[in-house]
């Protein structure tokens, strides 16, 4: 499994899953976390194809108001649209700013990485089908006669609330998307109520062996993990390395501030 530089939050429960939410590894409930509160990919913010993700949450403690995530599905979205918008889309870039994303605030400076250029239009990898990805918030849009537009005016000028899907969640809930297709965002309203979910996300190609490490850590704690699964990673190092495959599933997560979701 290779997560994309940058997806992996100093939250972390374990190499491959981020706990979501507003509280830290210490029972610490970060104060009034409002992030994430716009349309987005997590994939985004790497260069194609690793923008190719697929995601899992798993819900683990559940607000007693609020906390539901939006889900927007861009394909379909974009099969309705006019011909005169598909047209104002063709050839268009959107750049994602990375050091505005929020979710990245307090990152130390070399540890932003640099801003991501993908193409508008979009051929699914896996169902070879076209639509948008207009997958950041914190981004701009660059037109083939040279105009640009932020992502949220973008947004606004082409979303369709019969598109979106809110999932109000239960304790154990798993929700499984398609990052490419589907892009999602908090939809708030929790306050300092405990909210926790634990998120795997997985490259295109990778689910089956995403959903097994799934099923076989979550919940367990750090020293849980620790101590059940050191000789786990050691084999699973050595299979990766005797298949020629160029990700090292022991290194160490990248830091960086909490996503929510
Ligand atoms: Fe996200």
């Amino acid at each position: 499994m290779n997560l994309p530089e940058g997806l992996a939050f100093n939250n972390q429960e374990t190499p491959f899953i981020t706990r979501i939410g507003n509280i830290l590894k210490d029972g610490t409930v970060m104060q009034n976390q409002k992030a994430s509160l716009y349309w987005h990919s997590d994939g985004d913010i790497t260069e194609a194809p690793g923008h190719f993700i697929y995601i899992m949450l798993n819900a683990k403690i559940v607000p007693p108001v609020g906390g539901r995530t939006g889900f927007l599905d861009m394909r379909s979205l974009s099969k309705e649209l006019s011909p005169e918008i598909l047209e104002w889309f063709q050839d268009a870039k959107i750049e994602i700013k990375i050091a505005n994303i929020d979710d990245f605030m307090g990152c130390k400076e070399a540890e932003i990485m640099p801003n991501v250029r993908h193409n508008v239009n979009q051929i699914h990898p896996v169902r070879e089908i076209p639509q948008l990805y207009l997958c950041a918030h914190q981004g701009f849009v660059t037109f083939k006669d040279g105009k640009t537009m932020s992502t949220p005016d973008v947004m606004e000028k082409i979303y369709d609330e019969k598109f979106t899907y809110i999932h109000q969640y239960e304790e154990g809930d798993l929700v499984i998307w398609d990052d490419i297709q589907m892009h999602h965002r908090s939809w708030g309203g929790f306050g300092n109520h405990q909210r926790l979910l634990f998120r795997g996300q997985s490259q295109a190609g990778d689910v089956e062996k995403l959903i097994k490490y799934v099923r076989e850590n979550l919940g367990k704690s750090p020293i849980e993990y620790e101590s059940k699964n050191k000789s786990l990673e050691k084999k699973e190092v050595h299979e990766a390395k005797a298949e020629g495959a160029d990700c090292d599933i022991t290194s160490e997560v990248k830091s960086g501030p909490l996503e929510i979701n």
